[in-house]
């Protein structure tokens, strides 16, 4: 496998969700290394901070895209006790198990169906997953799906990304009454240390 830099560009260049897969599988071991230790990922502080304030602690909430669970990590550390994992990949989902933050483990593809019950979550993060070579926009259907009315579901894009498809695909679902914007954040570098040309905001919007 190449180097911490080079494996950012290489799963983003996943061209099937089975190559995707294993390339998080191949990466999983190294993944916080790479990203915590060298690039300074913040991406799941932001994220968590932001649900934080939304959201109790008693709160059930699904970790899509959970990876190796950093963002579920700092949600334990503000107090929330109900967080399950879930991910396309298991090599990702196995290091998430040792950070001992989740209690529950779903390997599953955002994009299909989900395995949950309709309003099962009282709200949904999702940290550095709706990007190049990963979930797909339509993925936000089934997160709402999966949410109760009047929950939450944030999540980090790109701002360089929020033209290609996602303001349109947001105003969508609000026109049809899906879901309501509640924060945007101002941008901010999700890694100073690895990518600093990079911006990423929080969203969180409010599921009707
Ligand atoms: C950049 S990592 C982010 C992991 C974690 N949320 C974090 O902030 O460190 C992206 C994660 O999304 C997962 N992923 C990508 N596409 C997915 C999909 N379609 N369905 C489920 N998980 C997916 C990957 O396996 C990987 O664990």
């Amino acid at each position: 496998m190449q180097d911490s830099h080079n494996r950012v560009q290489w799963v983003y260049g996943s061209t099937t969700n089975q190559e995707l897969e294993q390339r998080y599988d191949q990466w999983a071991a190294e993944y916080d290394q790479d990203l915590e230790q060298e690039f300074a990922w913040n991406a799941p502080d932001n994220a968590a901070r932001v649900l934080a304030a939304l959201v109790p602690p008693g709160a059930a909430i699904l970790d899509a895209g959970a990876g190796t669970g950093l963002a579920g990590q700092r949600l334990a550390a503000a107090g929330f006790t109900s967080i399950a994992a879930m991910d396309i990949s298991q090599g990702m989902l196995d290091e998430a198990r040792r950070k001992n933050v989740y209690n529950a483990f779903h390997q599953m593809t955002m994009g299909e169906t989900l395995g949950f019950d309709t309003g099962e979550f009282d709200a949904v993060i999702s940290v550095g997953v709706f990007t190049l070579g990963h979930a797909p926009i339509h993925s936000f259907d089934e997160l709402v799906r999966v949410t109760k009315p009047g929950g939450y579901i944030v999540f980090s894009l790109r701002t360089d990304m929020v033209a290609d498809g996602y303001q349109d695909y947001f105003n969508t679902l609000e026109a049809a009454n899906k879901w309501k914007l509640a924060q945007v954040t101002d941008p901010f570098r999700p890694m100073p240390r690895g990518e600093p040309e990079v911006h990423h905001q929080v969203w969180a919007f409010q599921v009707l």
